[in-house]
C-alpha cells in the first residue's frame, strides 16, 4: 500500500471540480484517507513548491496557488503515486491526453486544477506538510 499527496487546485475549487476529481481517482480504486480545505499561506506555498524556487514562473505559481481554497488530501492504494500521476496528466495542455484530469479540463500550464506528488519522497514530504 502506497500514500500519496493530491490537491484540488484553487481554479479546480472554483470550477466546482472537486468532485470530479475524486471521483475518478475513487473510480480508479484508489481510497481516500484524509482530507482538508484551506487556503495556503506564502510561506506553505513557497515550502510546498520549493523545488521550483528559481524558476521563472515561481512568483506567478505562489500568488495563483494561494488566490483562493483548494482541498489537500491523502490517497492510499496500490501504486496510488504513478496511477494518480497517470490520472492527473501532463503539464503541458497541449500534452495532456483526453481521459485524463488535465488533458479533458486545463488549458494553461500554470491553472491545471490538480498536484499529485511525482515520487513516494514528495509524498511523504508534502503529506507532513499538510496534515
Ligand atoms: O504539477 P506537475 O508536477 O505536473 O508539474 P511541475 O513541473 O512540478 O510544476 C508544478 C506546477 O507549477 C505546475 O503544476 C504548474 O501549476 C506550475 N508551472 C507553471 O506555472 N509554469 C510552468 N512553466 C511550469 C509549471
Ligand atoms: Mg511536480
Amino acid at each position: 500500500m502506497e500514500r500519496t499527496f493530491v490537491m484540488v487546485k484553487p481554479d479546480g475549487m472554483q470550477r466546482k471540480l472537486a468532485g470530479e476529481v475524486i471521483r475518478r481517482l475513487e473510480r480508479k480504486g484508489l481510497n481516500l484517507e484524509m482530507a482538508r480545505v484551506l487556503q495556503l499561506s506564502p510561506q506553505l506555498a513557497q515550502e510546498h513548491y520549493a523545488e521550483h524556487r528559481e524558476k521563472p514562473f515561481f512568483a506567478n505559481l505562489i500568488t495563483y496557488i494561494c488566490s483562493g481554497p483548494v482541498l489537500a488530501m491523502v490517497w492510499s492504494g496500490k501504486d496510488a503515486i504513478a496511477l494518480t500521476r497517470m490520472l492527473v496528466g501532463h503539464r503541458d495542455p497541449r500534452q495532456a491526453l483526453p481521459g485524463t484530469i488535465r488533458g479533458d479540463y486545463a488549458n494553461t500550464t500554470t491553472e491545471n486544477l490538480v498536484h499529485a506528488s511525482d515520487g513516494p519522497q514528495a509524498a511523504q514530504r508534502e503529506i507532513q506538510l499538510f496534515f
